[in-house]
Parts: structure tokens; C-alpha cells; sequence
């Protein structure tokens, strides 16, 4: 295996997001009674973005009415789902729903669909009620479906279930406790067969197919790694290290200008790193009648912690870092994803997507 490790300021150059500035920064698009919009996507027409929040709404972005309207959904029931954020909406999840990853089949305009406590999913290009692709593989029921990218030219959906220990409201215990059940898999809408193409994965998360459909790069949360895995190639079927992050990377989008696109959830320092290098302290942690979401998040607000993202080349070095300074507007970036001079800003805990305009 081949290990690269980032030099951060010799190789880079870095973008700092003044965001407390009237004049230069990230503009927030508002999103009304939810938050966390975690993924974007955009539609065959070039429409949105797509995005899905914390009521397990998907909500497409209007630019014309400059408003975000409700597209789809991936659960039938929506007892209770319109609650408060705050208190309701993550208790909610395993009801409501919760999608994740998003991507377009650009020929026919399906959307398909990975849903944390759903799995698989897709829905037509008018929206509504989406319907199961797939919830389990190999006999085992995914738990935590995540990320998911389309070859375009094949038809081949690739996704991540980041554990099939734990659900998503209960991530943070994927990370304590060391969990490697995570799978990355494919789906063959031809033959309709899922196939595991890795196992044992510790929180596998983001995956993105590199421009000429040879390999896919994935988001190995806890380790805090970048993974090649080669689809084609006289390299096909093997794995390799591209990047060991200063963070826990959450999702991978492909840039047009070259490389790839991380978000970084939170840097690795404080008891996440503790944590890490004794796997059984996570273990008790868990056993502990405690919320430890609640405690990892003041820990990490503790250490200045703010939003970053970062772009690696296909070697893995650094080409530009996107970090918040002084403000605490972004707590954490899950996705950047880029179009047309513009970088949209995903979150898991943020009321708002963030529109950066790249080129000016
Ligand atoms: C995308 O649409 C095309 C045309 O209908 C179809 O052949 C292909 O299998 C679809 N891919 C997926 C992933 O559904
Ligand atoms: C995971 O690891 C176990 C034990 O090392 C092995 O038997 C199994 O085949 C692995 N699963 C996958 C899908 O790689």
C-alpha cells in the first residue's frame, strides 16, 4: 500500500472563507423547519441543487423563486416529522428518514437515493414517494447507507452502508468503538444484484468515481483516510492509501478543475484522537449511560474546532483548503460540491447550504 500524508503549506494553496465579512464569503441559503443538508445534486438539466435534510425531506433549490421546495421523500410516514430540529428531528430518523447520499441517472433523470435507516432508494425525475432499490446485501440489512455515485457510461450505482452495527444517530459510536462492518457495493440496474466490493471498512462514507471511471475514491471515516479502490485497470479489485487527513472526511465530490473535493467533519485531536489510539476506551464510553454525541460536540467547539474542506489531487496532495475562520458558522462541512464557478456547502448540523462563488 501506498501511503501519502499531506504537507499543508508547502503544496497548497489555501482559500480562507472570511465568513463574518459582508463583502466577500459564503452566502446562506435558508432552509425553513430543518437542517443539515448533507449532499447536493444536480439534475440532468443542471436544475437545484437536490439536497436532503433532517425530516427526511429532499428539498431542490428554486433559483428562480429563490427558495427551496419540496421534491421527495424516502418514507411513506411522516407522523411527527415536521417537530422542532432541535429536539425532534433526530429522534425521529429511523421514521422519517434520513437521506444522505444523492445522485442523478442523467439519461433517464432518476434520482437515486442512499438513506441512512432506508437504504437504496430512487424516485422519477418528478419527485414523490421514492421507491427501495436495495436494504440489504449479502444477507445482511444495511444500517447506515451513506454516499452513492453513478457511472454515467455503465449505469452502475456505487455506495457505502458505514456500518451494520450502527445507525446514523449513533455515528459517533461507529468512530469510538472501532467498528470495521462498513461495506462499499455495487448495483447493477441491468441485473438488479448488489455486490460487496469491500467489507470490513471502518465508517466507509464519501465515494466518488474519478473522471474516466477507473476507480473510485472513498471516505474512510475513522481512520481518517483517503482509499483508492481500482474498478478497472491491471489494478482492478486492489485498494491503496491516497490521503491520511488532519480530520474525519465525510464526503468526496469530484471538482471540474481536477481532483477531488473533501469535507472534513471534525479534526482528529482531543479525545477523538485518544479515542483512537485506544480502542477500548471507546468501548466503554458506549457501555456509559451517557450521550456522547453531546459530549464529543462540546469537546470539539472546546478546541476552536470550525468548518473545512479541503481539494486533493488524484496523488492525494493538497490543492486547496477551504476553512472558516473566526466565525461558528460552520461547525462542519460535510460536502463541497463545485459547478459552474460556484462551491455549494453541505452540513450536517446547519440550518443553511452555503453558495461560495469560486470565480469572480
Ligand atoms: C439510467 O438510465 C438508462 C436509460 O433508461 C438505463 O439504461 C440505466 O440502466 C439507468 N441507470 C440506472 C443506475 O438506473
Ligand atoms: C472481513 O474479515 C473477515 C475476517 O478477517 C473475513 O473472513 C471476511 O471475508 C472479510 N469480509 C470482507 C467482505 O472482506
Amino acid at each position: 500500500m501506498n501511503s501519502t500524508s499531506l504537507s499543508f503549506i508547502a503544496k497548497s494553496i489555501v482559500i480562507f472563507l472570511f465568513i463574518n465579512s459582508s463583502t466577500q464569503g459564503v452566502v446562506q441559503y435558508q432552509i425553513e423547519g430543518a437542517i443539515g443538508p448533507e449532499s447536493f445534486a444536480f439534475d440532468a438539466l443542471g436544475e437545484g441543487p437536490y439536497t436532503g435534510v433532517s425530516d427526511g425531506r429532499i428539498i431542490k433549490w428554486h433559483q428562480d423563486q429563490r427558495r427551496w421546495l419540496h421534491f421527495a421523500l424516502t418514507s411513506p410516514n411522516r407522523d411527527g416529522c415536521e417537530g422542532a430540529y432541535e429536539y425532534d428531528h433526530a429522534a425521529k430518523e429511523h421514521i422519517c428518514g434520513r437521506p444522505l447520499g444523492l445522485c442523478f441517472n442523467k439519461t433517464n433523470g432518476d434520482l437515486y437515493i442512499a438513506d441512512a435507516y432506508f437504504g437504496l432508494l430512487k424516485v422519477g425525475p418528478e419527485g414523490g414517494l421514492a421507491t427501495a432499490v436495495a436494504t440489504q446485501s449479502e444477507g445482511i440489512p444495511f444500517r447506515f447507507c451513506n454516499s452513492l455515485d453513478i457511472d454515467q457510461s455503465t449505469g452502475i450505482v456505487y455506495f457505502t452502508d458505514s456500518s451494520s452495527q450502527f445507525q446514523r444517530r449513533n455515528h459517533i459510536s461507529v468512530i469510538l468503538s472501532g467498528d470495521k462492518t462498513g461495506r462499499l457495493m455495487k448495483y447493477d440496474p441491468a441485473t438488479k444484484q448488489v455486490t460487496v466490493l469491500l467489507g470490513n471498512l471502518s465508517f466507509p462514507n464519501g465515494v466518488a468515481l474519478s473522471e474516466d471511471g477507473n476507480y473510485i475514491l472513498l471516505a474512510e471515516t475513522t481512520s481518517c483516510r483517503i482509499l483508492r479502490y481500482w474498478l478497472k485497470t491491471s489494478k482492478a479489485g486492489t485498494i491503496e492509501i491516497v490521503a491520511q487527513l488532519p480530520g474525519f472526511p465525510d464526503n468526496v465530490k469530484r471538482s471540474p478543475r481536477g481532483g477531488f473535493w473533501v469535507g472534513i467533519h471534525s479534526r482528529r485531536k482531543g479525545i477523538s484522537k485518544l479515542v483512537l489510539s485506544f480502542p477500548w476506551i471507546g468501548n466503554v464510553l458506549i457501555k456509559l449511560p451517557i450521550d456522547i454525541v453531546k459530549i464529543h460536540s462540546s469537546l470539539v467547539k472546546l478546541s476552536g474546532n470550525g468548518g473545512m474542506a479541503m481539494r486533493i489531487s488524484e496523488q492525494g496532495n493538497v490543492l486547496e483548503i477551504l476553512e472558516e475562520i473566526g466565525t461558528k458558522m460552520w461547525r462542519s462541512i460535510s460536502e463541497v460540491e463545485e459547478k459552474d464557478g460556484n462551491l455549494w456547502i453541505g452540513s450536517v448540523n446547519m440550518p443553511y447550504a452555503g453558495l461560495y462563488k469560486y470565480s469572480s
